[in-house]
């Protein structure tokens, strides 16, 4: 087994209401989590404020962008910094809803995780491809330029802040989750990338999170392979059986 900890989010997207919102935290802080998986939540972030003074320990809220700059004429954008600022230990960057929608290239996403571990964020950095892109066999090609962009902004030391989350965009709510040795052969090929791009001591320690249609049904078997150290959760984070992934043996 390894030395990682095994990691699972919530990313709510741009679901929930002031009241479902409490009812999720409240059905999450009755569950008593022993924190053997670390949990974080991600609502939009209006609610970031108000799901952090509810959640109980140990679980942590995380922002679901932020922007580059530390302050100034950025209507509508929050800074790395304002969310340290006010306690948000975590943000998700690159996210493909923000890379197909809202045109976060890799580029940005790179200026973003640069801009966030300055402001000493911890970062859920996404990546993965399109079903096109997997069709044509250009899976990791893909995730690699993905992936180099971000490296090209991470020192060695600063990769115990980051975990990477491998959303392959087909699977994203469609309900077609990823197959389990699916899964695995590109999180064992990003490890390997870990290795040769940065070090054996990053790949081995970093971790490498599946998101994609992940439910309480497919999470046991998801969470068997040797290279898989988690799940990024959307849909079903919304809902009770969030728990059961939370609770899963691994
Ligand atoms: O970030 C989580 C995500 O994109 C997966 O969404 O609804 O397929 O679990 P979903």
């Amino acid at each position: 087994a390894s030395q990682r900890k095994f990691f699972v989010g919530g990313n709510f997207k741009m679901n929930g209401s002031m009241k479902l919102i409490k009812e999720i935290v409240d059905q999450i802080n009755a569950a008593n989590l022993d924190g053997s998986t670390e949990v974080i939540v991600a609502p939009p972030a209006l609610y970031l404020l108000q799901v952090q003074e509810m959640l109980k320990k140990p679980v942590e809220v995380s922002a679901q962008n932020c922007f580059t700059e530390v302050s100034g004429a950025f209507t509508g954008e929050i800074s790395p910094n304002q969310l340290k600022d006010a306690n948000v230990h975590w943000v998700i960057l690159g996210h493909s809803e923000r890379r197909s929608l809202f045109g976060d290239t890799d580029k940005l996403v790179a200026d973003k995780v640069a801009a966030a571990l300055k402001a000493d964020l911890k970062i859920i950095a996404c990546i993965g491809e399109t079903l096109e892109e997997r069709e044509k066999g250009v899976t990791m090609q893909v995730v690699e330029r993905q992936l180099d962009a971000i490296a090209g902004e991470v020192k060695e030391a600063d990769w115990k802040d980051i975990v990477i989350a491998y959303e392959p965009v087909w699977a994203i709510g469609t309900g077609k989750v990823a197959t389990v040795e699916q899964a695995q052969e590109v999180h064992k090929d990003i490890r390997q990338w870990l290795s040769k791009r940065v070090s054996s001591a990053v790949a081995e320690s970093t971790r490498i999170i599946y998101g994609g249609s992940v439910n309480a049904k497919n999470c046991g078997e998801l969470a068997g392979p040797p290279d898989i150290d988690g799940f990024l959760v959307g849909g079903a984070s919304l809902k009770p059986e969030f728990l059961d992934i939370c609770k899963v043996q691994h």
